[in-house]
């Protein structure tokens, strides 16, 4: 089982990459293999908006995002971690979920995979953060775990915060159960794009 934590944080080091770091060595220890990623120095391009990927499911733009889709489709749970920037997700992170409008084929899409959000901030907007993610949650039919939001800027770090880092771990434990249970969505749940312009019909 492949748990892969995805940091959209553009600082290499920061407090998303320290959450990150806690939940997947918990999962680690309960018998993930677990990769982390981040977007620090990566060349990652906006989405031009042409759909082309929903035919093809890749994206015609050649930069370092197939690299990234393939870890995300290899990965049975992913843990998004992002800071909050001004009320919400990074750009970094608003990126990579455009991007993945095309991972929707048969063949390469992000059904089913156990996904959980830690966020880091300052002050305010967390449930800004996480609230987006859960959109992209389920508009993916991708399957919520828990998420893990912390004020680690004015905190002192992961390390002056006992009970966040025992969330922390229990995501990282929780990812890897859900994984083990192998919930499916019936297959006819999850063609093509979904829950998009319902109340246009
Ligand atoms: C451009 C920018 C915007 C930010 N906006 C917010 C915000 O709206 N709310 C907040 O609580 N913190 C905000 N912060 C603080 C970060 O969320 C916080 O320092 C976070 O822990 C950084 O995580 P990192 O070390 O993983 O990069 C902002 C930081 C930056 C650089």
């Amino acid at each position: 089982m492949k748990i892969l934590g995805i940091s959209f944080s553009p600082r290499k080091n920061g407090n998303t990459v320290a959450m990150l770091t806690e939940a997947l060595n918990a999962a680690e220890a309960a018998g993930a293999e677990v990769e982390l990623y981040s977007v620090n120095g990566k060349n990652l391009q906006p989405c031009d908006g042409c759909w082309s990927c929903v035919k093809t499911g890749r994206c015609h733009i050649k930069d370092d995002m197939e690299a990234l889709h393939d870890k995300m489709l290899a990965a049975e749970g992913i843990v998004f971690g992002t800071p909050v920037y001004f009320y919400g997700m990074t750009a970094q992170a608003k990126t990579v979920i455009d991007r993945s409008l095309g991972l929707v084929t048969p063949e390469r899409n992000l059904a089913n995979k156990v996904c959980g959000v830690v966020s880091s901030c300052g002050s305010l907007g967390m449930i800004d953060a996480i609230k987006d993610f859960t959109y992209y949650i389920f508009t993916r039919h991708m399957l919520p775990a828990n998420h893990v939001s912390a004020y680690m800027s004015i905190s002192g770090g992961l390390d002056k915060m006992p009970k966040c880092r025992q969330c922390l771990n229990d995501l990282g434990k929780q990812m890897v159960a859900l994984v083990n249970i192998g919930f499916k969505y019936p297959p006819e749940y999850i063609k093509g794009p979904s829950a998009f312009g319902t109340h246009t019909m």
